[in-house]
């Protein structure tokens, strides 16, 4: 495979982004890393160049859609671009979502990765493809949510299944044109994400292993990345299930804390 020269990366101050950032992190890369907290995105930068990366940072909210173009446009040739940037919130209290937080958890999580990954997959089309003839990667960071709408998070699980379907859609047009897209679908990591779930996560997995595997899996040119395999295989098999089950089992559980009040 044609070496990762030039990668950008959105939510790159915290968690999963910043775990894949210091693993592309080397002599001879660049890396574009995006987020809104300028204290956590410079440590992410510090310590990408730490490991010998040249590192510009972009301070940005991925529901600009504009700005996000802007940004994706001025980094110049891209070898790959993860759509990483995403929020989790949920029902704790199985009273519906506030019309508030349906609109905010849709525009982060899709209209967010798609305002990062379509800019990316235009600009693609038109790079030069490497000595393997592809032109770009572009992974979109899903989830295993997309599999089985959960009620205790009903637009996170939803908007999930629309980036996924979207990304494994679009990636065999994508692939006739040089860009492959991934879409990334993993189980719990542990970030500030899952920090204040109170419900069991099976598979907990640290962020490293996890960028270790979405790395792999990029590499490989991979259509979907879902892992833990366990964890996915379950996810599958309970979105099988008639809904009103499915429902009633995963009520069970308490649902993951609501977005706060002011957003
Ligand atoms: N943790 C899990 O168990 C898990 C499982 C499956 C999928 N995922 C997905 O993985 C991705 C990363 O999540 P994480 O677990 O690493 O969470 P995290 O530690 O909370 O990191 C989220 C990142 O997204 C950025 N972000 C959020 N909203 C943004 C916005 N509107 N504009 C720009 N940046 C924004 C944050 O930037 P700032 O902090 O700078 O604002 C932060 O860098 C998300 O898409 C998430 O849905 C996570």
């Amino acid at each position: 495979m044609t070496k990762l020269a030039a990668v950008l990366i959105t939510g790159a101050s915290s968690g999963i982004g910043r775990a894949l950032a210091e693993a592309y992190a080397a002599p001879g890369v660049t890396l574009h890393l995006g987020g809104r907290h300028a204290a956590r995105l410079a440590a992410a930068a510090d310590a990408c160049r730490a490991k010998g990366a040249s590192v510009t940072v972009h301070m940005g909210d991925v529901r600009d859609a504009a700005g996000q173009a802007a940004w994706v446009g001025a980094a110049g040739h891209l070898d790959l671009v993860i759509a990483n940037a995403g929020a989790g919130a949920g029902i704790p209290d199985g009273v519906p979502e506030t019309a508030a937080q349906v609109r905010e958890l849709f525009a982060a999580n899709l209209d967010g990765a798609l305002n990062t990954a379509l800019p990316a997959l235009g600009l693609m089309r038109r790079q030069a493809p490497g000595p393997d003839g592809v032109r770009g990667r572009i992974a979109l960071v899903a989830s295993l949510a997309a599999f089985l709408p959960a009620p205790g998070a009903p637009t996170y699980c939803a908007a999930k299944a629309a980036l996924d379907a979207w990304t494994v859609a679009t990636a065999t047009p994508a692939r006739k044109q040089g860009v492959i897209l991934t879409s990334v679908c993993p189980g719990y990591i542990r970030t500030a994400m899952t920090a204040e779930n109170k419900f069991p996560m099976p598979g907990l997995m640290e962020p490293e292993r996890a960028a270790a595997i979405i790395q792999r899996g990029i590499q490989a040119g991979r259509t979907r990345v879902a892992f833990p395999w366990w964890v996915a295989a379950a996810a599958r098999i309970g979105g099988l299930l008639p809904p009103r089950l499915s429902g009633r089992l995963l009520s069970r559980a308490p649902g993951k804390a609501a977005l706060p009040e002011a957003e």
